[in-house]
């Protein structure tokens, strides 16, 4: 059978709290959806990855982020928030991290999903999202966000320094969705 995406925003309306990482994955893993019904919300940036602003609530954001060829997200963390993610075009690379005792961060490994994979990480899990594919490539990603994450923090491969990352959103209104 499968849910639509009208079914996943009356799920995320319902929320009164953070909705756990399990049901949040199995939600987005059931879902029956094709990208080309997020309409307008699929833009790019030459400049860097972009964040589309799909619809919000309380306790979430649903975001299409459309990836280049070549564009990749920071190494970062969730900072208190729950995230769910599913491919919705093209191929996407996921690397996880860890700390280290020295307080560096080191890769743990990177895995490709396909188109209607899914992926979950909150809190502290560090990842690094980015588009590898052969070619130009684009992808294109649904991601779910409860509570709402306003900043993450970021990790560099070179040395210990922290950074925080405001998530810089674009919201198009008249979407409809
Ligand atoms: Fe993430």
């Amino acid at each position: 059978m499968g849910k639509t995406l009208n079914d996943l925003i009356a799920f995320l309306d319902s929320l009164h709290e953070r909705a756990p990482l399990p049901q949040l994955v199995a939600e987005l893993a059931d879902l029956r959806v094709d990208c080309d019904e997020f309409g307008e919300h699929v833009r790019f940036s030459e400049q860097q990855y972009a964040r589309n602003l799909v619809r919000k609530g309380p306790w979430y954001h649903l975001l299409v982020l459309c990836w280049k060829n070549g564009q990749r997200s920071p190494i970062h963390d969730h900072a208190g928030s729950t995230c769910g993610v599913r491919v919705l075009r093209g191929v996407m690379t996921e690397t996880t991290f860890v700390f280290t005792p020295n307080g560096h961060v080191k890769a743990m490994g990177s895995r490709e999903l396909a188109e209607g994979q899914v992926c979950g990480t909150q809190d502290d899990d560090l990842h690094q999202i980015s588009n590898l594919q052969a070619g130009v490539a684009d992808l294109v990603t649904l991601h779910v966000y409860t509570p709402p994450l306003v900043w993450m923090g970021t990790y560099s491969m070179y040395d210990t320094s922290r950074g925080q990352e405001r998530m810089l959103l674009e919201f198009i209104d008249a979407a409809g969705i």
